[in-house]
Formats: structure tokens, sequence, C-alpha cells
């Protein structure tokens, strides 16, 4: 399995919300979707609502759960961020998960002040937002050099092309300053999958020293700018 510096933080979090509630601890995922993230914090034993627009993403939400038999511990709403504070309690959430959802979003301050009202006191929010420059690099290594350019240039980070849903990406610094933008205080910030990505599956087959080594690696460039700015993904957690 590679290494995931982002499921480490959680998995801690979820840990302490765990002792601090004494119970299973209560995630909220906005723009959860099809319950990639929902069915197996569900399966560890967390109490998880999805927020999600899509009917056909909580359709595959429903099966999913079905299928693991965690269906009791998932509630599905189906709902736009716009309106998070009519669809969940205040302060209702040991961990608030806003995974590949800002890119997405009208208003990514308010969608993250709407979601710092959900947090529970001593939980977090969790922020997973794609990374513009990984983008304008993974379009270089592919041979598609025009659109790494659109991306560079673009004001937001989108290809800017019509039709394309994702309306920005962001980087290091955009992205802590859209949290302290929502009054959050940025407890981390690290890149997912930095080096991991880079590795071909035959290097990891080869032996499990191979394996131990990138996981290593891949948690110190997680921290380590410059290499943390270009990872593909960039992580935050931040407190209210
Ligand atoms: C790229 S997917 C991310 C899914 C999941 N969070 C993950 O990390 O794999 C984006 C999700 O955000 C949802 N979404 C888009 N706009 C939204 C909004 N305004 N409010 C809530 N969810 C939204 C989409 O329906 C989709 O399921």
């Amino acid at each position: 399995m590679r290494p995931d510096a982002v499921r480490r933080v959680l998995d801690a979090e979820l840990i302490a919300a765990r002792e601090r509630r004494g119970g299973a601890p209560r995630v909220l995922d906005v723009g959860g979707g099809s319950g990639v993230l929902a069915v197996p914090f569900a399966v560890d034993g967390c109490s998880v609502t999805v927020v999600d627009p899509s009917p056909n993403a909580l359709a595959t939400l429903h099966r999913r759960a079905q299928e693991a038999g965690v269906s009791d511990r998932i509630t599905a709403v189906q709902g736009d961020s716009d309106v998070l504070g009519e669809l969940v309690k205040p302060a209702s959430a040991d961990l608030v998960l806003a995974h590949g959802l800002l890119e997405f979003v009208d208003d990514p301050v308010a969608t993250l002040s709407a979601m710092a009202g959900a947090v529970a006191p001593g939980g977090a929010l969790s922020v997973l937002v794609a990374n513009r420059y990984a983008a304008v690099l993974q379009r270089v290594l592919s041979g598609k050099l025009i659109d790494a350019r659109r991306l560079f240039d673009h004001e937001t980070g989108a290809l800017g092309v019509s039709g394309e849903a994702l309306l920005r990406r962001f980087d290091t610094e955009g992205l802590r300053a859209l949290l302290t933008g929502a009054g959050l205080t940025v407890e981390l910030l690290q890149g997912q999958s930095v080096v991991s990505d880079l590795v071909g599956g035959s290097v990891l087959e080869s032996s499990p020293a191979a394996v131990e080594a990138l996981a290593e690696l891949e948690a110190l460039a997680a921290l380590t700018p410059p290499l943390r700015d270009i990872a593909t993904r960039l992580h935050a957690v931040g407190r209210g």
C-alpha cells in the first residue's frame, strides 16, 4: 500500500475524538459523494453524515454502505454546502471533511466558514484540495504543454475550457490564507502524494525495503517545502 499522510492525520484525529467523547466519533463529509471516505470511516466505527447534491453519488454511497454492512452508521443528506447551516446542527461533528470540494463551490470562504460552524469543541476541519502547480507539472510530464501553460496562466488555476466543472486549484499560501480568512487557525499544512505517485508499482513489488523507504521519504517530503508545495494535493487541518 502506498503511504498516505492524510489518512494518518485523520486517524489520529479520530482516536483523539473517541477518547474525548468516550464513544463513536462523528464525521461530517461535505461533498463526500460516493463514500470513498465515508464507508471506510463507518467500517472503523465512526458515525458519518455525508452531504452532497448529486443523487447519483449518493446512490453509489448507499450501495457501498450496504455492501460493507455499515448503512446504520451513515446518514446521507442530499444538499449543497451553500445551505449547510440548514442541513446539519452547529458544533455537531468531531471531524468535518472538505476533500475535493472547494475546487467546485461558488464561494470557498463562505463554505469553509459554514463548515467551521459544524465543528464540535475540540474537533477539526480537514481540507484537501488540488494543487495547481502539481497540475502544471503533471501536464508537462505527459507532454500536454499547451494545457500546462493554460493552467499556469489561469487566474484560479483552472484550465479555462468550456464545460469544465472545476473552478479553481490552490497553492500552499492560497490555502493557508483561505482557512485564515474563514476564521480558522491552521494547525497543519502538508502535501499528499509528493513522491509516492512518482514511483512505479514494480519498484514497490520488488522489496519490502522499498515500501518502507518510500513511506519514510513521503512522510518527510509531505512537510518539507519546496517538495510539499508540489504535492498532487494539499492538505490543511484547521481549528476554530
Ligand atoms: C471530486 S468529488 C470529491 C469526492 C470525495 N470528497 C473524495 O474526496 O473523493 C467532488 C464532490 O463534491 C460534490 N459537490 C460539488 N459541489 C458541491 C457543493 N456545492 N456542495 C456539496 N457538495 C458538492 C460533488 O457532487 C462530488 O461528489
